[in-house]
């Protein structure tokens, strides 16, 4: 009777061992990569508190515009990056995702520990789950430390987050992944059908064996997008612009857009920046973006002065002409909106809405390297919403989520219980 009550036991631990392993960690998707190449991608953020649009940029070394241009939010808007958006709102933060130790992740992100900041505050709360404390601590090697742990004040961390490319594209058409935490509330089809595609294709996306997925797990979203066709010696080769939404490139002289009915890739020049080169497709007097058409009798023939990458500091613009059976509709650009003031929470999992504590100097270390010529990242002092009790664990969207997590673990844990006994006894 003792002997059977201790392999009852031991197959206990040992199937809470490998259950705990495997439900208590985040599921994250991996993509294996090679080489020193990055790609573009997108990373799914909720505001934890009130923060400006420069704020929310210089967070993930990210320029403003082109932050407002991937929500298509007006970014030409004046004062634009000066905008404070309200705690609970959700961005698409353009990342580039890099090859990093053989995965796709990105790392261009470097914060600065301001005081009381932990690894777990840092991770759950000010990135919103993007990361977590111990690929934080790995990313820096740091010694094992409690991750609520106090940082010390100053202390500069690399904060890696998830990210993935598959080439561009999902069933062989074009598209960006988004990387989205996953939210107490949320299901799978909820998810899919939010982002308009469809249960298998996150399944496929995210090698997932069921279409379920815990809060706090990191799901690979693929969104419809228009992809270039920019040579390699572009500095801007592989841009890539989501459905309904925009994309700022040649030191922010052109504006790239896609949707919402061709998903072909439209630029035309911006009004943001003062100096740009010479926007002209050669040999002729239209500008990048122009369209004229004539009718023939064999259709329409249609020219277009076409942006063909930032090449060298000079803009590549070439005309290109076909026929067509008609002629086209002047071109239908995504609708762009000013940046929300309110959150709708209509969401269950949204807190009600408490303000933020006072801002702290420090925060965000701005990357010296990363120069787009109208980037309001460059030097400066950044501030940004603490952790405070106001907007830390009561208040914070992901320390909701976090306080929900022992809930939501819980059965999960029961349920890879379940399923290893399952296993066990039917091996
Ligand atoms: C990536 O996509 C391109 C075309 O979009 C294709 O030529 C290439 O083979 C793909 N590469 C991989 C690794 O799938
Ligand atoms: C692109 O977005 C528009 C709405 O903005 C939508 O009507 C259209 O179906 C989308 N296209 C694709 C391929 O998802
Ligand atoms: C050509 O493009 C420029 C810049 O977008 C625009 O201001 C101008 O009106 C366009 N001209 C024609 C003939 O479409
Ligand atoms: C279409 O127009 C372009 C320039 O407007 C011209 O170079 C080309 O020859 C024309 N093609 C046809 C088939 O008419
Ligand atoms: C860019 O400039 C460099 C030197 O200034 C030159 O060697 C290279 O050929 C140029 N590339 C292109 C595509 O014009």
């Amino acid at each position: 009777m003792a002997a059977l009550l201790t392999v009852v036991l031991t197959i206990v631990a040992a199937v809470v061992s490998l259950s705990s392993q495997q439900c208590a960690e985040a599921k994250t998707t991996i993509e294996p990569c090679s080489g020193s190449d990055s790609c573009a991608a997108l990373l799914g953020y909720t505001l934890y508190a009130d923060m400006k649009v420069s704020e929310v940029a210089a967070l993930f070394a990210a320029d403003p515009a082109a932050l407002l241009a991937a929500n298509a939010l007006d970014f030409a808007a004046p004062g634009a990056a000066h905008r404070i958006l309200p705690m609970g709102l959700f961005l698409r933060v353009p990342a580039r995702c890099s090859c990093a130790g053989g995965v796709r992740k990105s790392v261009a992100v470097r914060y600065a520990a301001r005081p009381a900041d932990t690894l777990a505050t840092v991770a759950d709360v000010v990135f919103a789950g993007l990361a977590s404390a111990d690929q934080i601590r790995d990313e820096n090697a740091l010694a094992s430390v409690d991750p609520d742990a106090p940082l010390d004040a100053g202390q500069k961390l690399v904060v890696p987050l998830p990210c993935v490319c598959f080439n561009s594209s999902d069933n062989n058409l074009p598209a960006v992944y988004l990387s989205y935490v996953v939210q107490v509330g949320d299901t799978v089809p909820a998810i899919a059908a939010s982002y308009e595609t469809t249960v298998t294709d996150v399944m496929n996306a995210n090698a997932m064996g069921s279409p379920v997925a815990a809060p706090g797990d990191i799901l690979a979203i693929p969104l419809p997008a228009c992809a270039s066709t920019f040579p390699k010696s572009a500095s801007d080769h592989g841009l890539i612009v989501a459905n309904g939404t925009y994309a700022l490139t040649a030191g922010n002289c052109v504006q790239c857009s896609c949707g919402p009915d061709s998903l072909n890739l439209y630029c035309t020049p911006t009004s943001l920046s003062g100096s740009c080169p010479s926007m002209q497709c050669p040999n002729s007097n239209v500008m990048l973006g122009n369209v004229s058409t004539h009718s023939t009798s064999a259709g329409c023939n249609v020219s277009t002065c076409s942006y063909g990458g930032f090449v060298n500091g000079s803009i590549t613009a070439s005309l290109t002409a076909g026929l067509q059976p008609r002629c086209p509709v002047p071109h239908q650009f995504p609708a762009l909106m000013d940046p929300p003031t309110t959150v709708n929470h209509d969401s269950t999992y949204l807190p009600p809405l408490s303000a933020p504590g006072p801002a702290e100097a420090g925060g965000v270390m701005p990357d010296p390297e990363s120069g787009s010529p109208s980037s309001s990242v460059q030097g400066g002092s950044f501030t940004l919403p603490k952790v405070s009790k106001a907007n830390g664990p009561a208040g914070s969207v992901s320390a909701a989520s976090l306080m929900d997590k022992p809930r939501q673990i819980l059965p999960l844990l029961i349920s890879c219980l379940v399923f290893h006994l399952q296993l066990c006894i039917t091996l």
